[in-house]
């Protein structure tokens, strides 16, 4: 129906958790993006889960755990290149393949995700 979330539409938590885990895993063997982020990825998947459900119209889970979002200022201390934006938009197509993620919501979400992404670039290209 027109008024689910797009939160809803995706199949709400379970179906964000799978995403996710399969998008870190796809992180972590990624060349550009594996050396900027933690070793262990559990915790980063936890507050990408809070975030993801409440960009996608779910329950705010991340600003009562973390506050205000602050995206962007929140990726400063790392160098976000727009090959690294590409890297990250590819993680998460692949991991929408393999957990079956579908049109229409599959593209809804991917242009704002791509929209977001651009929006945290911090560095030109080397
Ligand atoms: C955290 C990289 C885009 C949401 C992080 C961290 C890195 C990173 C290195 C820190 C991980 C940690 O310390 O646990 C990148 C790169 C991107 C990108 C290279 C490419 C453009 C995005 C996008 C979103 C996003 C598009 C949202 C849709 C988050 C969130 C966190 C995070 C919610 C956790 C912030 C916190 O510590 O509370 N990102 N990111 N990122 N990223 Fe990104």
């Amino acid at each position: 129906s027109d008024s689910l979330t797009p939160f809803e539409a995706l199949g709400g938590e379970d179906k964000l958790s799978e995403l996710v885990d399969i998008f870190y895993r796809n992180v972590s063997e990624d060349p550009l993006l594996h050396p900027i982020f933690p070793d262990h990825l559990g915790e980063t998947a936890r507050k990408q889960k809070q975030f993801l459900t409440q960009f996608l119209g779910g329950p705010a889970l991340y600003t009562e755990e973390h506050g205000h979002p602050m995206l962007r200022a929140r990726h400063m201390p790392f160098e976000i290149t727009p090959a690294r934006a590409e890297a990250w938009l590819s993680c998460m197509d692949r991991a929408m393949d393999e957990a079956e993620v579908e049109d229409p919501v599959r593209e809804h979400i991917f242009t704002r995700l791509s929209y977001t992404a651009k929006h945290m670039v911090n560095t030109p290209e080397e």
